[in-house]
């Protein structure tokens, strides 16, 4: 297959995440006989930096005809900090959802096992957990009318849903519990919000076309809380845009780092494939960003393709990896390994296609390259 991918670095870490990523891509390209064309591209505070928007058109255009994009990350402290500051390196992400019309957002939670005991929560809570949120992602209060008066003392965010934007993410979301275990959790705020009330009638209507499927209702607020009294619960989570944003993070502590999850965005005609994790600029050029959400998420592009095997052998050897410990310090914090060197190895194993002894396991302990 030839798939002609943009790749935006961003900005912090963004460009060594996204390195790993393509290491990884590369390795499947090889070992499968497949063409993966990449295009790199400028968005988020580097391309403010050097063009003055955080979207250049340029950019825009490349993503618009392409197969899709991968995403390392974007986000600068220098804008964070300053409320006064016109353009940020956040609009150019959200232009770009938008244009592409990335309406479903899909973050899978799933614990590795030997990572059990890196939650902050208890084993017995978090083994066995296996859900998926489908984040609505172009719609609410993210992309409603803003305001901010003069004098700066009052401001509106308008959170607005139609029934089109709610029905063609719900079917979505049914189609996968049906291959998963056939439960669907709307999360809402229905006993205040008239957004909530509406997703609420339109999801209800939906599932009656998928009498398999088990719907059930939570509101956000208790939401929150069950996802860390009993993840276990869940299957796939269906929410809005900034509800999924807020409980997305959360369920990333269920496996142990943030650095582990990605997501896949996905639209009518274009795909785009991102760490659900920030730029974290102070990680930035020090080779300790975790980059194993990258992968997966270059993972997760495969599978958008169809490229089921390939996919797999991704996630095997982030399997791998995670096992014999090549993890970086936010999961294993006296670990000798780094950024580039769980990439090396993810893109090691793939290239191996006898996965059996081309690795010593006995050179972890001193932290000497694993790869022999
Ligand atoms: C995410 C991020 C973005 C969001 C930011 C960077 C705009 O937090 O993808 O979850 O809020 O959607
Ligand atoms: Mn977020």
């Amino acid at each position: 297959m030839e798939l002609k991918i943009a790749v935006l670095a961003g900005d912090g870490v963004g460009p060594e995440v996204v390195l790993q990523a393509k290491k990884a891509l590369h390795a499947i390209a090889d070992v499968f006989e497949h063409t993966f064309i990449f295009e790199d591209a400028l968005m988020g505070a580097v391309a403010i930096e050097r063009t003055g928007s955080p979207l250049p058109e340029q950019t825009l255009n490349l993503c618009l005809n392409t197969d899709a994009v991968l995403l390392g990350a974007i986000g600068d402290p220098k804008f964070d900090n300053n409320p006064l500051a016109k353009v940020r390196p956040e609009q150019g992400l959200l232009k770009l959802r938008k244009s592409l019309g990335l309406f479903t957002n899909i973050r899978p939670i799933k614990p590795y096992r030997p990572l059990l005991n890196a939650s902050p929560l208890k084993r017995v809570i978090i083994e066995g957990v296996d859900f998926v949120i489908f984040r609505e992602l172009t719609g609410g209060a993210y992309f409603g009318e803003k305001k901010i008066n003069e004098a700066g003392t009052y401001a509106s965010d308008l959170c607005e849903y139609s029934k089109e934007e709610i029905t063609r993410i719900t079917h979505l979301a049914f189609q996968a519990a049906q291959k998963r275990r056939n439960k669907v959790t709307l999360v809402d705020k229905a006993n205040v919000l008239e957004t909530s009330r509406l997703w609420r009638r339109v999801v209800k209507e939906i599932a009656a076309q998928y009498p398999s499927v088990d719907l059930n209702f939570l509101f956000i607020d208790n939401a929150a809380m069950q996802i860390i009294v009993n993840p276990k619960q869940f299957d796939v989570i269906l929410t809005e845009n900034l509800f999924g944003d807020i409980l997305s993070d959360e369920a990333s502590v269920i496996t142990g780092s943030i650095g582990l999850l990605a997501s896949a965005s996905l639209g009518e005609k274009n795909a785009l494939f991102e760490p659900v994790h920030g730029s974290y600029s102070k990680g930035k050029g020090k080779n300790i960003a975790n980059p194993i959400a990258s992968i997966l998420s270059a993972a997760m592009l495969l599978e958008h393709f169809g490229l089921q095997d390939e996919a797999g052998k991704v996630y095997e050897a982030v399997e791998k990896a995670i096992e014999y410990q090549v993890v970086t310090k936010d999961l294993k914090p006296d670990s000798n390994f780094g950024t580039h060197d769980v990439g090396d190895f993810v893109a090691n194993y793939i290239l191996s296609k006898d996965d059996l002894l081309y690795f010593n396991n006995d050179n972890v302990h001193i932290g000497q390259s694993t790869i022999v």
